[in-house]
């Protein structure tokens, strides 16, 4: 008798446990939480998660990446995702660089290559992690960023485009552009930051095929944002960008399809290649652009 009791106490405590664990683990809806313990994260990046109350079943992913001395949490204040979030019903990761300075590492050998172990491979992992996590729908995964996290974006969607169906940059680099000669991880690259990289479509589109060696499969349509006065990232960058998935895509990079003046927005120029790729030229804007938060909707499919 006292041994079934103490058997029946035992397994309540451990039910208890467990229930306990699970609550603790799970990140709570309507807030920004972080999420530790998510699968290999070789160069300990950080993974926060908005998890939104108003969850769609099957939800969509959006992955939102900082700028330099930035953070999730500022990241999270400071772009429109969150938000949006409630209304669309999609999750949001914020991923945060583990270096001293928030940058990313897009320069080493390991995160320019596909499970090579660096940042990128740490991010993916947090959108498989979300997949299984949230049932997320797979097909309806995207990923975003500002300055170095718009690097990053390029970069994600270089080495992993088995995961995202689409990406907007907002003042980036081309992939591989800020390559470091010593496989120094997370380093400045100023040569490519002052638009002195200057490349063919072809050159630019073998770089971001080399990151996913033998992929064949779809890839992430791509918008490209820059301001044509940005002085941090200069805007030759804008020019190799566009070359560089032009090539991706099989467009020619010189004869797009169509550029639409004053589009979104006064000043802005719209290049559309083809389905696959839009560049935005924002004529008199600094490094400080703006997130189109609408239009980021409207290319990520959530509105028309
Ligand atoms: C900067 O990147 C370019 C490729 O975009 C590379 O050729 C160059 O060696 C890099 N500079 C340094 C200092 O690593
Ligand atoms: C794509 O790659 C897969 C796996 O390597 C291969 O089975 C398939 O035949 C390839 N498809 C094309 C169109 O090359």
């Amino acid at each position: 008798m006292a041994r079934i009791q103490y058997i029946l106490t035992f397994l309540l405590f451990a039910l208890v446990c467990n229930a306990m664990a699970l609550i603790r683990r799970a990140p709570t809806p309507g807030q920004l939480e972080q999420v530790t313990d998510f699968g290999d994260n070789p160069t300990d990046v950080g993974f926060y998660i908005y998890v939104p109350e108003n969850l769609a079943s099957n939800p969509a992913i959006i992955v939102a990446i900082h700028y330099c001395t930035g953070t999730a949490q500022a990241y999270y204040t400071g772009s429109p995702y969150a938000q949006y979030a409630e209304t669309h019903g999609f999750i949001v990761i914020y991923p945060e660089s583990p270096y001293e300075g928030g940058c990313w590492d897009v320069s080493s050998e390991s995160t320019l290559t596909h499970n090579g172990g660096g940042n990128s491979n740490s991010i993916a992992n947090m959108v498989t992690w979300t997949t299984a996590q949230y049932n997320a729908d797979s097909s309806r995964v995207y990923v975003t960023g500002t300055s170095s996290g718009a690097m990053m974006t390029n970069v994600m969607a270089a080495t992993y485009p088995n995961l995202f169906a689409a990406g907007i940059v907002y003042a980036g680099v081309p992939a591989g552009c800020f390559y470091s000669d010593t496989n120094q991880e997370n380093g400045w690259n100023s040569t490519c930051a002052q638009g002195e990289v200057i490349s063919t479509p072809e050159h630019w589109g073998d770089i971001a095929r080399a990151m996913d060696a033998g992929y064949n499969g779809t890839r992430p349509k791509m918008q490209i944002y820059h301001g044509s006065v940005d002085a941090t990232l200069y805007p030759q960058n804008y020019y190799e960008t566009c070359k560089q998935w032009s090539d991706v895509f099989g467009y020619t990079y010189d004869s797009p399809q169509e550029v639409q003046s004053d589009t979104p927005l006064a000043d802005w120029d719209k290049t559309i290649w083809g389905e696959s790729l839009q560049g935005i030229l924002a004529n008199g804007v600094t490094h400080n652009i703006q997130i189109q938060g609408e239009e980021d909707l409207k290319w990520f499919g959530f509105t028309s």
